[in-house]
């Protein structure tokens, strides 16, 4: 059983414009002492995943539907006073900035005594003992100094390192890292990421880090989800991610990081804007941005499909990939009809039996079927080769 179990998470915002669906089906499991990294641009539900975990969702925001369970025990209705452990206890949350989290009227000291005092069993002694090896396990130096000053009198890195010190403070058994070096220079966001890492290693716990940037969990993650639009569109080991890239999203991201490849290349941004999570179109939400949308794309929204063990994805492409090599699962996928049947040019061949078809014959002919499934490889587009 997995650490930590999410499944199928739908949350919204109900605003007077609406119902905003931050969440839109995420799941991924965490296992005891991994590192799991999700990733998406901005506004694609990464935080509001975090917050349903955690239930400090702002007032309009409710989990819909969907199961999270840490340890096997279900935490979606769970009630305030398991959470309230869970939170203490169980999950620390570290945000994109330390100020949030840190009350600037209190000294550093303050504060770290009062969460070690609130969610461990020691004394006042030893709570003071304890905040004085965090920070020194944070590498800040003159700890007994630091801990009698205010968070203003700190530098931004250092700020954050103190934030790491308070959530480890009470040993979770996972740590959420909520964008934790966003707001650094790049220096002290690798010293960041480096001490994240060591302490991982040290104190054994499972870290979810969340970040718009693939580059910063190429080295850290074992496993990493890819959020789109509120939702995953691949997930998957590290390597899976980077060296088998399955949907066209996930592919955009790996070409507009820097890699050894690339050097001295032009990185390709992917254009265009996110959609609108108050009108979720009927197909894939990318397609408006993907250059290697088919009709399908449009009409219908991709299924998550299983790659290999390791590794799902929910894009079109696959099926067609799948298709081409005659697989009859896949074939079955591509061949589910659309709601409108009397709209013959969604997938071509028009009818549904036909994909199978599509597939077999595109060696002999392959020009009818372009719409439905374009002639290029998709792998062949993956940046990080
Ligand atoms: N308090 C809120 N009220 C209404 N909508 C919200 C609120 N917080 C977040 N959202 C919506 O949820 C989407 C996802 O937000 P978030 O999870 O913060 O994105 P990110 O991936 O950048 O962390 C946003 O684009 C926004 O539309
Ligand atoms: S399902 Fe279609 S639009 Fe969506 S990423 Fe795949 S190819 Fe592009
Ligand atoms: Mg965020």
């Amino acid at each position: 059983m997995a650490l930590l179990e999410v499944k199928d998470l739908h949350t919204s915002f109900f605003t007077d414009a609406g119902e905003v669906k931050a969440v839109n089906g995420v799941s991924f499991n965490l296992d005891r002492g991994k590192v799991l990294g999700i990733v998406g641009e901005s506004g694609s539900g990464k935080s509001v995943t975090a917050y349903s975990i955690m239930q400090i969702l702002a007032p309009a925001g409710k989990i819909v539907s969907g199961s999270i369970k840490l340890d096997g025990q279900e935490l979606v209705g769970a009630g305030e006073r398991v959470m309230r452990d869970v939170r203490g206890n169980k999950i620390s949350i570290i945000f994109q900035d330390p100020m949030t989290s840190l009350n600037p009227t209190y000294t550093i000291g303050r504060q770290l005594m009062e969460a070690i005092l609130l969610h461990t069993n020691r004394n006042r002694q030893e709570a003071w003992d304890r905040a004085i090896e965090m920070l020194r396990l944070v590498n800040i130096n003159e700890p007994e100094k630091r801990m009698k000053q205010y968070p203003h009198e700190h530098s931004g890195g250092m700020r954050q390192r103190i934030m790491i010190a308070m959530a480890l403070a009470c040993e979770p058994d996972i740590l959420i890292a909520d964008e934790p070096t966003t707001a650094l220079d790049v220096t002290i966001q690798a010293q960041i990421l480096e001490l994240m890492q060591k302490l991982q290693k040290e104190m054994g716990m499972a870290i979810i880090m969340i970040t718009h940037d693939l580059g910063v969990v190429a080295q850290m993650c074992d496993e990493i989800v890819v959020m789109y639009a509120g939702s995953y569109c691949e997930r998957g080991t590290a390597d899976e991610i980077f060296y088998n890239p399955r949907h066209e999203y996930t592919k955009g991201l790996l070409r507009s990081i820097p890699t050894v490849s690339t050097m001295g290349q032009k990185l390709q941004p992917i254009t265009g804007t996110p959609i609108d999570l108050l009108n979720l179109p009927e197909g894939c939400p990318f397609a408006p941005r993907c250059d290697a949308a088919m009709k399908i794309c449009i009409k219908k929204a991709p299924e998550s499909m299983d790659i290999n063990e390791n590794h799902k994805a929910s894009c079109w492409m696959n099926v067609a990939d799948q298709a081409k090599q005659g697989g009859a699962q896949s074939a079955s996928v591509a061949a589910q009809p659309s709601s409108d049947s009397s709209q013959p040019d969604v997938v071509q061949p028009a009818s549904a039996s036909s994909a199978v078809q599509t597939a077999d014959s595109q060696t002999s002919d392959s020009s009818d079927t372009s719409d439905a499934f374009p002639q290029t490889d998709s792998t062949d587009k993956g940046g990080a080769q």
